[in-house]
C-alpha cells in the first residue's frame, strides 16, 4: 500500500516538474485571456479593413465576397458532379439532392491521389490531371455524354465577381503549381476538360471549402451562418450584411464572405505573439511570410512546430539527455496525426513513447511526459487562436443583427478538428468564454464541403434555368433589325394610305391636316393664353412673345383633372377647364382681359380650319361622354358662355405634336417634325401640299398630325405584339385601338412590365411564385419606374440613325412643352386673320 502511494507520489512529482519545465520553455506560447481578447479585437479590426473598398487593397485578411447569398432552403434538387480539391484529399463525387422537403442527399465518391509533382508542377498539367480524374470518374459511373452541372470546391483564396468564376490570389498549404496565380480557375478547368470529348460538364459554382462546410451544415440546421475549417489549412466564412460589403453592388440581404483568416498577421499584426519556432517554421515553408496565422494553427504545421520545439529542447539539454536523432532533425517527420495520438486520454503516454522510439530516440518517462505537454501547449494555442478569431466573427454577426444575445450555429470541418481528441472541446470552451453573449452550436460537417457545394450548385442551376426562361420571355421584346425594318415599311405604307383620298377613310393612321402652313418667323408678338390638355398635366399659360428677339416669357399653372372628370360628361369636363382658366386669370391679375387663346388638345381631331377641331375619338385616359364627333372649340366656347365671367378669343386648336414642333422651330428653323413620347405617342411633320389629297391646293406645305398611335389597329403589326401587349390592351379604356401607342407610350409601358412580372411570378420565376395584392393592381407599376432603371432617349436616337442612315437628324428637346408652340401658332393665325377681317 505504502509502496503504491510512493510510486504515485513520485510520478506526480515527476509530472509536475516536467510540466513546469515545458511551461517555462514555452512560456511565450501560453496565451492569457487578455491576450485572446486582444487578438479578438485585432481580428475585428482586420475584418473591417478587408471589407472596406479603400482599405481592402492593403488588408491582409481579404474578406472575399463569394456570391453565395442564401443558405439552402430544402427546395434544392438534381444530380450534380462535384470536385473537392485543396484539403488533405482530392475527391470527385456525384451528388444526388432529392425531392423537395425530404432533405435527402446521396453521394458517391472516389479519391484520387495528388502527387507533389502535380500540385507543385506546371499549372496546365494540374488542371489536365483534374480533368482526367473527372473523366475517369464519369466513365466509371457511366455518366458519359450526360450534361451535368458541376460544383467545384477549391480550397484556396479566390477573388470572385460571380459564382462561376474565381481568380486565384495565391496558393496556400501544399500547392504551388506554376502559372495559375491571377488566372480564373473555372476557365482553366473548362479548357482542360475540352480534351475529353465524352465529358459534358458545366461548372456552375466555385466554392471555398469553408463555404461548402457552412452550406452542408445549414442544410440540416438553418441557424448555421458560419463555416470553419481546421484542417490542413484553417479558414472561416460567415454571412455578412450586403450593406457592409463595399466591394459588391447592392445593399439588400446578405452574402457569404470567405475571410481567408489564415493570412491574419501577414502585415506584422501578430509579431508580438509569434515565437522563434513560428519564424523557423515559416522560413522552411512553401510560402514564407504568408499565412502566418494559419501556420500557428493548422494541421499542415502543428506536427512540424512540435518537432522544432523538441529539437530546440534537445539542443538545450532539456530532453533526451541532449541527444538528437537524425529523424528528429528531418523536416516533416512529426505530423498532426502524431500530435493527436500523443494527446490521447489514456494511451497518450504510451503512444508518445512509441512515436519517439520510431523517431530513433530513447525517451525516458520524464521525456515522454514533457513531449506530451509540448503537444498540449502547441495544440491548445492553436485552439485558442482559432477561438479568438471565431469570437470576433460571432461578435460581428451579433452586432450586425443588433442583438443582445445571438443564437447561432457554426459548421465545422477539417482533419485537425476531427482527429484530435481534445481539440473540439477546448475550442468550444474558449469560444464560449470569449463571447458569453452568444449561444453557439458547433456542428460537425459529416459529409465534407461537397454536399454544401452541391447545394450552391443546385441553386445556381435553378437560377440559370430561370434566367433562360426569363430571357425567352424578354426575347419577344428584343426586335431584330429585320423586324424593325418591316415595321418601318408598314408604317410608311400606312402614312401613304392616310394621305390618299381613296384610302383615307379606312386608314388606321389618320394623317390629319392641321392647317398649320408655316413656321414662326420671329415677327410674332403679343400676349396669348394657352391651354395644354391631354398629357400628364393640364396647364394654363400666359405667353408673352416679343418680336425680333425670338424670346418668350411664360407663366403657367398646373391643374389636376380628377379621374371622374376625365371620364364624366363632356360638359363637366369643359366646365372644369373653364374653372381652371378663371383661377389662372385671377391668379395672374388678368380678370376680364380679352386675350387670344391657343388650345393644345392632344387627341385626334378632324380640322377644317385652324380654329375648328372635331374630336374623332378619345385616346389615353380620357373618356368623357358627348364629346366624340363634336367640335371641341365650340364646347370650350359654350362652357365660357355658361360661366359668363370673361370672354376669350379662341384662335387655334393644336395637337401637342404640332405645338412641340412649333416650340422647337422657334429656336431651330430646320425643325419640321414634332414627336411626343409621353402619356401617348404621336408624331406630326411638314408635308407637301400636293401630297395631301384631302386639302385643296398644291403649293407649299402643311403640317400633318399623323396620329400614328393607331398604327396596327388593322392587325398589321400583330406579329410583334406579345401576350402582354394584348393583356394591356384588353384592360384599357379603348380595347383594340391605339395598338402602336400601347406598345410605346408612358401610359402603358409600366403596365406591360407589370403584366410580365405577373406572368414570370406565375411561372415561379420571381418573388417565390407569390403575386402580391399590390402587383395585381392596375397601374401600380408606373412608367417612371422604368426610366429610373433604364434611359430611352439614346436608344430612340440610335435606332433612327440605323434605320434612316441617309437622314441627318438632330433631336431637340422641347423644354417649354407644347404651350409655347400653341401660342406661336395663335400669333401666326392672328396675323393671318387680320388681313382676312380687313377684307
Ligand atoms: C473536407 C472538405 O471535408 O475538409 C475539403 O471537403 C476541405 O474541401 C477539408 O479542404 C479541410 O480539411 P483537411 O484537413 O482535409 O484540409
Ligand atoms: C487555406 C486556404 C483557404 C482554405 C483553408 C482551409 O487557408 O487559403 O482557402 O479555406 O486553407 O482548407
Ligand atoms: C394620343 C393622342 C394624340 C397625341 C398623343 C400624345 O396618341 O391621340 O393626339 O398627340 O397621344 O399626347
Amino acid at each position: 500500500m505504502f509502496a503504491v502511494h510512493l510510486v504515485a507520489f513520485y510520478f506526480t512529482k515527476l509530472k509536475e516538474d516536467q510540466i513546469k519545465k515545458v511551461d517555462r520553455f514555452l512560456y511565450h506560447m501560453r496565451l492569457s485571456d487578455e491576450t485572446l481578447l486582444d487578438i479578438m479585437a485585432r481580428f475585428q479590426a482586420e475584418m473591417e479593413k478587408g471589407l472596406g473598398k479603400d482599405t481592402n487593397p492593403t488588408a491582409s485578411v481579404k474578406m472575399l465576397p463569394t456570391f453565395v447569398r442564401a443558405i439552402p432552403d430544402g427546395s434544392e434538387n438534381g444530380e450534380f458532379l462535384s470536385l473537392d480539391l485543396g484539403g488533405s484529399k482530392f475527391r470527385v463525387l456525384k451528388v444526388q439532392v432529392s425531392e423537395e422537403g425530404k432533405r435527402n442527399v446521396q453521394m458517391e465518391s472516389q479519391f484520387y491521389p495528388t502527387p507533389n509533382e502535380i500540385i507543385r508542377g506546371n499549372g496546365t498539367e494540374l488542371f489536365e490531371y483534374v480533368a482526367d480524374c473527372l473523366a475517369d470518374f464519369v466513365r466509371t459511373k457511366g455518366l458519359q455524354h450526360k450534361k451535368l452541372p458541376l460544383g467545384f470546391t477549391f480550397s484556396f483564396p479566390c477573388r470572385q465577381t460571380k459564382l462561376e468564376e474565381g481568380v486565384l490570389l495565391s496558393w496556400t498549404k501544399k500547392f504551388k503549381a506554376r502559372g495559375v496565380q491571377e488566372t480564373d480557375i473555372v476557365s482553366r478547368l473548362t479548357k482542360a476538360m475540352r480534351k475529353h470529348k465524352d465529358l459534358d460538364v458545366d461548372i456552375l459554382a466555385l466554392v471555398n471549402d469553408t463555404v461548402g462546410t457552412m452550406m452542408t451544415c445549414a442544410y440540416d440546421d438553418p441557424y448555421c451562418e458560419v463555416g470553419v475549417i481546421i484542417g490542413t489549412g484553417t479558414n472561416a466564412c460567415y454571412m455578412e450584411d450586403m450593406s457592409n460589403i463595399d466591394l459588391v453592388e447592392g445593399d439588400e440581404g446578405r452574402m457569404c464572405i470567405n475571410t481567408e483568416w489564415g493570412a491574419f498577421g501577414d502585415d506584422g499584426a501578430l509579431e508580438d505573439i509569434r515565437t522563434e519556432f513560428d519564424r523557423e517554421l515559416d522560413l522552411g515553408s512553401l510560402n514564407p511570410g504568408k499565412q502566418l496565422f494559419e501556420k500557428m494553427i493548422s494541421g499542415l504545421y502543428l506536427g512540424e512546430l512540435v518537432r522544432l520545439i523538441l529539437l530546440n529542447m534537445a539542443k538545450a539539454g532539456l530532453l533526451f539527455g541532449g541527444v538528437k536523432s537524425s529523424t528528429l532533425l528531418t523536416k516533416g517527420k512529426i505530423e498532426t496525426q502524431h500530435v493527436a495520438a500523443m494527446e490521447k486520454y489514456k494511451e497518450g503516454l504510451a503512444n508518445t513513447r512509441e512515436i519517439l522510439v520510431d523517431l530513433g530516440l530513447e525517451p525516458s518517462e520524464a521525456d515522454c511526459i514533457a513531449v506530451q505537454h509540448v503537444c498540449t501547449i502547441v495544440s491548445f494555442r492553436s485552439a485558442n487562436l482559432c477561438a479568438s478569431a471565431l469570437a470576433a466573427i460571432l461578435t460581428r454577426l451579433r452586432e450586425n443583427k443588433k442583438l443582445a444575445r445571438l443564437r447561432t450555429t457554426v459548421g465545422m470541418d477539417g482533419t485537425l478538428y476531427k482527429i484530435h481528441p481534445q481539440y473540439p472541446k477546448r475550442l468550444h470552451k474558449v469560444v464560449r468564454k470569449l463571447v458569453p453573449n452568444c449561444d453557439v452550436r458547433f456542428l460537425l460537417s459529416e459529409s465534407g464541403s461537397t454536399k454544401g457545394a452541391a447545394m450552391v450548385t443546385a441553386v445556381a442551376c435553378r437560377v440559370q434555368a430561370q434566367r433562360k426562361q426569363i430571357d425567352e420571355v424578354l426575347a419577344l421584346f428584343q426586335l431584330t433589325r429585320q423586324q424593325l425594318v418591316d415595321v418601318q415599311g408598314k408604317m410608311r405604307a400606312e402614312l401613304e394610305y392616310g394621305l390618299k383620298r381613296k384610302t383615307h377613310a379606312l386608314a388606321t393612321v389618320k394623317m390629319l391636316p392641321t392647317y398649320v402652313y408655316g413656321m414662326p418667323d420671329g415677327t410674332e408678338k403679343g400676349k396669348y393664353l394657352a391651354l395644354d390638355l391631354g398629357g400628364t398635366n393640364f396647364r394654363v399659360l400666359l405667353v408673352k412673345i416679343r418680336s425680333g428677339r425670338r424670346s418668350v416669357r411664360m407663366y403657367n399653372k398646373i391643374f389636376a383633372i380628377p379621374l371622374e372628370i376625365m371620364q364624366g360628361t363632356g360638359e363637366e369636363l369643359f366646365d372644369h377647364i373653364v374653372q381652371c382658366i378663371a383661377d389662372f386669370l385671377d391668379y395672374m391679375g388678368l380678370k376680364g382681359a380679352q386675350l387670344p387663346l391657343g388650345f393644345t388638345f392632344s387627341f385626334p381631331c378632324r380640322q377644317a380650319n385652324i380654329d375648328k377641331g372635331t374630336l374623332i375619338e378619345w385616346t389615353k385616359g380620357f373618356k368623357a361622354t358627348d364629346c366624340e364627333g363634336e367640335d371641341v372649340v365650340d364646347m370650350l366656347r359654350e362652357a365660357i358662355k355658361r360661366r359668363n365671367e370673361f370672354d376669350l378669343d379662341i384662335v387655334a386648336v393644336v395637337n401637342d405634336t404640332v405645338g412641340t414642333m412649333m416650340t422647337c422651330a422657334y429656336e431651330d428653323p430646320n425643325c419640321e417634325i414634332g414627336l411626343i413620347a409621353g402619356t401617348g405617342s404621336n408624331m406630326c411633320y411638314m408635308e407637301e401640299m400636293r401630297n395631301i389629297e384631302l386639302v385643296e391646293g398644291n403649293e407649299g406645305k402643311m403640317c400633318i398630325n399623323t396620329e400614328w398611335g393607331g398604327f396596327g389597329d388593322n392587325g398589321c403589326i400583330d406579329d410583334i405584339r406579345t401576350q402582354y401587349d394584348m393583356e394591356v390592351d384588353e384592360g384599357s379604356l379603348n380595347p383594340g385601338k391605339q395598338r402602336y401607342e400601347k406598345m410605346t407610350s408612358g401610359m402603358y409601358l409600366g403596365e406591360i412590365v407589370r403584366q410580365i412580372l405577373i406572368d414570370l411570378t406565375k411561372q415561379g420565376l420571381l418573388f417565390r411564385g407569390r403575386i402580391s395584392e399590390r402587383l395585381r393592381t392596375r397601374g401600380i407599376f408606373e412608367t417612371k419606374f422604368l426610366s429610373q432603371i433604364e434611359s430611352f432617349s439614346l436608344v430612340l436616337q440610335e435606332t433612327v440613325k440605323e434605320l434612316a442612315p441617309q437622314c441627318d437628324v438632330m433631336f431637340l428637346l422641347s423644354e417649354d412643352g407644347s404651350g409655347k408652340g400653341a401660342a406661336l401658332i395663335t400669333a401666326v393665325a392672328k396675323r393671318l386673320q387680320q388681313p382676312r377681317r380687313e377684307n
